[in-house]
């Protein structure tokens, strides 16, 4: 591994005045009550482009977490991710403001089908130019699932099961459906698109039957440039599959080490080159004039940290109700049917960190599940450089206490002394795709992915007859 591989950062966010600071909001300066007002994510995306970024990224529920007391209230006073808006609404109005700014958008495919999902992401990739990106996600609420007409959420790993389906039903209509050259617009023919190079999918599988053609037409990327944060092993199995990204909250290097050594292995077992696999590591990036501006903010922080509100967001991730559990007590594993990862990183993932419940609120309840990495812009750097250089990753997701004031001190003080040590990605050139800035290829998926590799049988996918 190079000394001088550059430092990549994404804005990790969500369309709530909470995410993974809860309590925070109630802090003077918090700006996250504007979440509902585009001025907000065009100041922040606007900041972002300026500062390099490689993307915003935001994330998606499509439930509450009431699994704490088995209530919604501690949720609802406290802002635990609700409430919620839509997020891939924001992206044309972030697409809009910037040139360059990567979009990622959070997605969960267990509950809306393939067919229209794949046109909206593909509406999106015309809008923004080819710069939207799909964090694949599977969902962990069974919130949503009973919002959705199911009594609770499918099994852990079968959810990854029809995962891999729904991919195989948007990577069809993505890659293969419309030919590169099916769009004539040839006016002196009238021929606006040639019908012998659109095919129908004829897709029937064990939970989708999509037998017809995408209605969009392609996109710059086609298919979105995709992200995935499965940490289980079998969501590592599915990510090491599908992901060209991925992403990694736990609170030390260890444990981080060993998910990126894992994910890698599994990619190459795959068949596919590990390298080309980014891997973000979540942070909160406290960046300051001097260490002691940036001390006195995290101390300013941790007043607005709310023990319960941390617990309502750490027992919806888990499905584990810690109200049941005393402060002290020692977090132990166990399978749920919610995410996996949450509670392997504070039990199993660092066998030389034991966190009892308390410990476990206070850590989350600022910057999530990631470290929080504090001082002047060259103090972050060098603490920075040595997560890259300890464990692997290519850059990280940086959430915040405060959003804009906290990527405003990463733009601040911090890019510009990792530009000067030569670790930040150069200025990129506008008009080029989030799969292009990102992985340096071309704007399609590598020739050997397995959206790629999909194929729509000749015999069942016959051309649309020419003529009526
Ligand atoms: C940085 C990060 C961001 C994530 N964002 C979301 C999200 O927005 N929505 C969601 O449903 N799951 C999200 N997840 C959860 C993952 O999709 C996955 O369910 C989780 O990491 C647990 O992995 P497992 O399901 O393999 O146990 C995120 C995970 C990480 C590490």
């Amino acid at each position: 591994m190079s000394m001088a591989r550059p430092i990549r950062f994404n804005a990790f966010q969500m369309n709530s005045p909470g995410h993974q600071s809860p309590g925070l909001w109630t802090h003077p300066r918090s700006d996250s009550e504007r979440y509902a007002t585009p001025e907000y994510w065009i100041e922040l995306a606007q900041l972002l482009e300026a500062g390099g970024f490689d993307a915003i990224f935001l994330a998606d529920v499509l439930g509450v977490y009431d699994v704490y007391r088995k209530s919604v209230g501690p949720a609802l006073r406290h802002a635990v991710q609700a409430p919620l808006n839509d997020p891939l609404a924001l992206v044309p109005l972030i697409a809009q403001a910037t040139t360059r700014l990567g979009i990622g958008v959070t997605a969960a495919l267990t509950y809306e089908h393939p067919y229209t999902f794949a046109r909206r992401m593909s509406t999106l990739d015309h809008l923004s130019r080819g710069r939207v990106g799909w964090n694949i996600v599977t969902g962990y609420l069974d919130s949503a699932a009973r919002n959705l007409g199911l009594e609770r959420q499918l099994g852990h790993d079968e959810r990854y099961d029809l995962a891999d389906e729904y991919l195989e039903v948007v990577y069809k209509l993505w890659e293969k459906s419309w030919e590169d050259d099916a769009v004539r617009r040839d006016r002196a023919n009238g021929v606006y698109t040639d019908p012998e190079r659109v095919h129908p999918i004829e897709h029937v599988g064990r939970y989708y039957t999509v037998p017809g053609i995408h209605l969009s037409e392609p996109s710059p990327q086609r298919t979105p440039f995709l992200y995935q944060a499965g940490a289980s092993p079998r969501g590592m199995r599915f990510a090491a599959r599908h992901a060209e990204a991925t992403f990694v909250s736990a609170p030390g290097k260890a444990a981080v080490r060993r998910y990126v050594d894992t994910i890698r292995a599994a990619r190459r077992a795959e068949g596919r080159d590990p390298e080309q696999l980014l891997v973000y590591s979540q942070a909160l990036v406290i960046a300051g004039a001097t260490d002691a501006e940036a001390q006195a903010r995290l101390a300013e922080y941790k007043r607005h940290i709310d023990v319960e509100a941390a617990l309502a967001l750490l027992s919806g991730w888990t499905g584990v109700d810690f109200a049941r559990h005393h402060l002290d007590d020692t977090i132990e594993y166990i399978d749920t049917d919610a995410g996996r990862s949450a509670l392997a990183s504070l039990s199993t993932a660092d066998p030389e960190r034991r966190w009892t419940v308390r410990e476990a609120a206070e850590f989350i309840g600022l910057g999530g599940r990631g470290p929080i990495i504090v001082g002047s812009g060259a103090a972050v750097a060098d603490q920075l450089e040595a997560w890259l250089d300890e464990t692997g990753v290519d850059g990280f997701n940086l959430a915040y206490a405060l959003p804009l004031e906290d990527m405003r001190g990463v733009v601040e003080h911090l890019v510009p002394e990792l530009r000067r040590r030569g670790r930040y990605a150069a200025e990129d050139l506008d008009g080029a795709t989030l799969r292009e800035r990102l992985l340096g290829a071309g704007p399609r998926l590598a020739p050997d992915h397995p959206g790629r590799q999909v194929s729509i049988e000749p015999a069942t996918a016959p051309a649309l007859p020419s003529a009526a």
